[in-house]
């Protein structure tokens, strides 16, 4: 099969291209090379294992005439601006390239008779599902002191914090109106994806990126909060394992397939910082607590995995702490940013009023 993958040389991409190419197939990617997560785009393009069309995924000259990627079997859609802070004011930059750029590459599946593979976000739940003796589940906040958070499900209801689940929940409905009935969709919501060849210079790629600079740099690891918000976070082989096994199993057209990938544990932002000392060659450097909440944060997050155990799809075969441990340890000698760029980026929201 032809595989084309937006945003293929990114992060997910790049692990999922390699598995694809292992099985056979052949890739295509569509990628834009962002300078915010590509420094290196040599070497971005040469680890691609197929040719890269160098397009803006957002653009519709990208998918029509000579330079357009052809007939694929199915398009994985990946390509997507990720940072929840970011998104807050960089509004009209994540509505383009998240909904407008789902869009055309729907477009494009439906056109060719392809299966698409949309790589959502655990960000359209918000904040997510609490449970409570007293009163039941809810959704969003919790109801009184006794409830608990609770794991989501593929059916809980869309109920986005930030710009960025809001553009992700978009791209779920746009996706859904352009595929649903005429080619097989299936919809995929990871959690916070880690693992060997994150971004390292990327201040808007997440708190694990963050603790590392801060580990090199010899400094505590800045808190925000009390540290009791949990993450579920997933290594990113076993998201690639998934969405390989997407791939090869598409669903019906008029049966569109939502599900999510992560571990199901969810992990303190305490025990990160503990799990990301203990790995470190250089040891660990302690915890600093920031007062501080960033627009668009949310509490809690998990993935109820019991969609994925009910359609035999992979299950994750890492737990959270041997992936913080690979990423700790592959990426402790490659370059990437000082400690004080996820300062700047934390300032700059400040600046914008949006942190409290
Ligand atoms: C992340 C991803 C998003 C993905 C989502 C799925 C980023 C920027 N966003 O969002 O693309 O779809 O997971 O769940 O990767 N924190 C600190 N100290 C720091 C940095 C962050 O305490 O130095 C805290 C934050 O306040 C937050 C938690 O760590 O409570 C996680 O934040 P972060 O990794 O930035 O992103 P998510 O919002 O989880």
């Amino acid at each position: 099969m032809t595989v084309l993958v937006t945003g293929g040389a990114g992060f997910i991409g790049q692990h999922l291209a390699r598995r694809l190419a292992a099985g056979g197939h052949d890739l295509v990617a569509l990628d834009l090379l962002l300078p915010q997560v590509h420094r290196d785009r040599e070497a971005a393009l040469a680890s691609f294992p197929g040719p890269v069309l160098v397009q803006d995924v957002a653009d519709p000259d990208a998918w029509a005439g000579a330079a357009a990627p052809g007939r694929p079997d199915v398009v994985v859609h990946l390509a997507a601006e990720t940072g929840t802070g970011q998104s807050m004011y960089e509004v009209e930059r994540y509505r383009r390239v998240n909904v407008d750029g789902t869009r055309l590459a729907a477009r494009h599946a439906a056109a060719h008779d392809a299966a698409l593979v949309l790589v959502s976000s655990r960000a359209v739940y918000g904040e997510g599902a609490y449970d409570c003796p007293g009163h039941g589940r809810t959704f969003g906040s919790p109801c009184c002191s006794r409830a608990r958070p609770s794991a989501s499900a593929e059916d809980d209801p869309h109920r986005p914090v930030s710009v960025y689940g809001e553009t992700k929940s978009a791209a779920e409905a746009v996706a859904l109106a352009e595929c649903a009935g005429r080619v097989p969709l299936t919809v995929v919501r990871p959690q916070n994806v880690i693992g060997p060849g994150q971004a390292l210079h990327n201040p808007y790629t997440g708190v694990l990126a963050a603790f590392l600079a801060m580990l090199r740099d010899g400094r505590a690891l800045t808190v925000y909060g009390d540290g009791h918000q949990t993450r579920d976070f997933v290594h990113v082989d076993d998201l690639a394992a998934l969405l390989a096994h997407v791939v090869a199993h598409p669903p019906p057209p008029d049966e569109p397939l939502v599900l999510n990938s992560g571990t199901g544990v969810r992990t303190s932002l305490l025990e990160l910082a503990r799990l990301c000392g203990a790995a470190a060659p250089g040891g660990p450097t302690g915890v600093t607590h920031v007062d501080v909440h960033r627009a668009g944060d949310i509490e809690h997050a998990c993935a109820d995995l019991t969609r994925s155990r009910a359609v035999g799809a992979p299950l994750p075969s890492r737990t959270t702490a041997e992936a913080v441990a690979a990423f700790v340890r592959d990426s402790w000698e490659r370059p990437g940013a000082s400690s004080a760029t996820w300062d700047a980026a934390l300032d700059e929201l400040a600046r914008r009023g949006l942190t409290s």
